[in-house]
């Protein structure tokens, strides 16, 4: 069996089950390296014992024997890994977004594609079971010719707002899941955003310069449409719906629950919750994005989401907040 051999940068909530899903399902990649600046290096070696680890990213990235590098440490520090990797020639999987700089993230992926080195970006729910197979419905004709999609994706609670302040903002920390499903899906790309931004979860993520509340509204090159509806609150749950609408047909994904069971009593009709946050709700989607990522190195598979897919739902970001800031629709054309 071909070997390769993998390095993981940023060890926190993502970092984390990438490596454990290395280690368990991939007999094929070999975890070589490890490298996060503040992991404290005792609790690695007790989880861990067999494994490298370095608080220093540079050393893996001067590993020699690396063939490539996971990324999943904090947005901000992206560009910095990804031209650590792509100056020391090691393909790459990097969490979202590439960068919060829409240009930043153009020249760091013509910087990778020019060196030939395989860059796949973190938009795991397109590899969620349900997703997927939506995917393959719309794209067999099931439904005819896809007209409008509603996706509804609303975290269970806020983050910590020191997060919120460095995440970049709902729309290119959060949404951008969605702006890439939404191009996924309908296989097209956006010509214009509109997009309202509110805040009605807390006062202080406004005193943060965010916002917890969107719905953005997309139109595709042909005329057809997306509509996102984002919270960050949501009492219930991590709610993650799909609605896809075509001339033949729907298709809807619902929230995955904890249970299946449905209870009838003399008050009503009563289910599970959704399931918590996206570890659980997206565990699949993980293992089976790695899975993708491990095949084009081991046997030379074509990446199925790569730099430039990552540079769109940028722009579709981009545009969003600045479709909030001055009130009215924007085309991608003006940003690009
Ligand atoms: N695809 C998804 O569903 C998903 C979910 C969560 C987060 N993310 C993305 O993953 C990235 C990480 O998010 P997280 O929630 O895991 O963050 P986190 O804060 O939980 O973990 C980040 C880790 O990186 C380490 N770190 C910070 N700076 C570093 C540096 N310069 N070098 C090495 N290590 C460093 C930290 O010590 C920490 O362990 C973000 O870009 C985020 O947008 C994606």
């Amino acid at each position: 069996m071909k070997k390769i051999n993998i390095a993981i940068v940023g060890i926190g909530r993502i970092g984390k089950i990438h490596l454990n899903n290395m280690l368990r399902y991939f007999p094929e990649a070999n975890v070589l390296a490890v490298a996060d600046l503040n992991y404290p290096i005792a609790d690695f070696k007790k989880e861990f014992p067999n494994l490298s680890f370095s608080s220093d990213p540079a050393e893996l990235f001067a590993n020699k024997q690396v063939d490539a590098v996971v990324i999943c440490t904090p947005t901000s520090s992206h560009a910095a890994m990804i031209e650590m990797a792509i100056q020391s020639g090691k393909h790459l999987f990097c969490e979202k977004p590439v960068d919060l700089s829409l240009q930043r993230t153009k020249v760091l992926v013509e910087k990778a594609e020019a060196a030939g080195i395989k860059m796949m970006l973190g938009f795991n729910r397109r590899f969620d079971p349900d997703f997927l197979t939506a995917y393959k419905n719309i794209r067999s004709g099931r439904i005819g010719d896809v007209q409008v999609v509603k996706i509804t994706s609303r975290d269970p609670g806020l983050p910590p707002l020191e997060y919120i302040k460095n995440s970049g903002g709902l729309f290119m920390d959060m949404a951008i899941h969605d702006f890439d499903m939404a191009r996924y899906l309908m296989g097209k790309e956006v010509k214009e955003v509109y997009a309202k931004g509110l805040v009605l979860v807390d006062p202080k993520v406004k005193e943060a310069g965010d916002i917890d509340t969107a719905l953005t509204n997309l139109l595709f090159e042909d005329g057809s449409y997306a509509v996102i509806d984002n919270s960050r609150k949501a009492v219930y749950g991590y709610d993650q719906r799909v609605e896809v609408f075509g001339s033949k047909g729907m298709i809807q994904v619902e929230n995955n629950l904890h249970n299946r069971n449905v209870v009838f009593d003399s008050e009503g009709i009563h289910q599970s919750l959704p399931l918590d946050f996206f570890m659980d709700r997206y565990a699949a989607s993980y293992l089976n994005e790695m899975r993708y990522f491990v095949d084009s190195l081991v046997n030379q598979a074509p990446l199925p989401v790569g730099g430039l897919d990552g540079l769109k739902a940028t722009l579709i970001a981009v545009a969003a907040k600045k479709s909030v800031e001055e009130g009215r629709p924007v085309l991608i054309s003006e940003i690009s």
